[in-house]
């Protein structure tokens, strides 16, 4: 199933690429137009669509709070594609820190911000090494808005913070290492299911990267403390994300794709049509496909408000005073 859109001639285009880069980084840098491309072609990304909604290792996927809902484009042993959905802050804020500072490990990220309004991020210097009050002076690299910067990259390890966006966004995301490595195959066995990989994403960014070839090390997260910034375990950070699961769960997320796909203009009934007649669909679709087939509008959904730290929020004058 993973492989319906291999056809595809952009996804051809980025095989293609992947295959004549002599570095991911090039491969990253010139994929960004076949990127534009994606998100801006309504076909396609009916056809991305599609592809998720005929899978049912995606319909069945069990949701947590530790996910950015998506949908899955396409994934080999050296890169996945992925469209990612970003609520804005219920109260329209526009310095609301989405999450904490946190890097990627080894995984370079490509961003096309090709739905609403984008976020503003900021990207810090690389390895930040905490004290034994865990306390670490972050500065800040570059600070800059999707609008202004689309496609950009975050590198491997770069440190990163991402602002709320002000309106209800969508950014079609190219993910791979940031080197071949021969373990590459064992982290994407094509018999695993989608949700195989995302457990196994999972347990790469919770610290058991060092038995699949990358540097054992203590993954913290920060967040702005005064006039530096703390950091938190991330296995401590992401455990009650983690432990988020669940019908309220999986009903925000289904709520936050059905409103996606009536904004984005990506409806096709037949598709909802059929999905509904599948056997095994979660009751939790039952409700969206209804209001999407009657032309009631799907209500839009918030970015959760708190993060797993003392002072719940931060924001981006709390990022610059720590930066400062
Ligand atoms: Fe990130």
């Amino acid at each position: 199933m993973q492989n319906t859109l291999a056809s595809h001639p952009y996804v051809k285009e980025i095989i293609d690429l992947e295959c004549s880069s002599t570095s991911r980084i090039e491969f990253h840098e010139k994929s960004h137009p076949i990127l534009l491309k994606m998100g801006s072609d309504q076909e396609f990304l009916k056809q991305v669509i599609k592809r998720n909604f005929r899978d049912e290792g995606f319909i069945n996927h069990k949701w947590s709070g530790f996910n950015i809902p998506f949908f899955y484009i396409y994934e080999t042993d050296d890169f996945v594609l992925k469209i990612h959905l970003f609520p804005s802050d219920k109260e329209r804020r526009n310095n609301l820190a989405a999450n904490c500072v946190h890097h990627h490990n080894n995984y370079i990220l490509s961003t096309n911000a090709f739905f609403g309004s984008g976020y503003e991020c900021f990207l810090f210097s690389n390895n930040p090494q905490v004290d034994e009050n865990l306390e670490v002076k972050m500065k800040i690299a570059k600070r800059f808005h999707q609008k202004d910067w689309n496609p950009h990259i975050v590198k491997a390890w770069q440190p990163h913070v991402v602002i709320a966006p002000q309106s209800f966004s969508a950014t079609l995301v190219l993910w791979t290492p940031d080197e071949k490595r021969t373990t590459d195959k064992l982290r994407q066995h094509p018999l695993l299911k989608p949700i195989k990989k995302q457990l196994k994403w999972l347990a790469y960014r919770l610290g058991l990267a060092n038995k699949i070839g990358v540097a054992a090390e203590n993954t913290y997260q920060f967040y702005p403390n005064g006039t530096t910034f703390k950091g938190v375990a991330e296995s401590e950070y992401v455990a009650p994300m983690l432990a988020e699961v669940g019908d309220e769960v999986d009903n925000y997320c289904m709520q936050m794709m059905f409103y996606f796909l009536q904004k984005a203009d990506l409806v096709e009934r037949d598709l909802l049509r059929n999905l509904a007649n599948n056997s095994s669909l979660p009751s939790y679709y039952y409700k969206w496909i209804d209001k999407v087939l009657n032309d009631e509008e799907v209500d839009e959904v918030f970015h959760a408000p708190n993060l797993n730290i003392p002072q719940k929020q931060f924001f981006v004058e709390d990022i610059l005073k720590a930066a400062s």
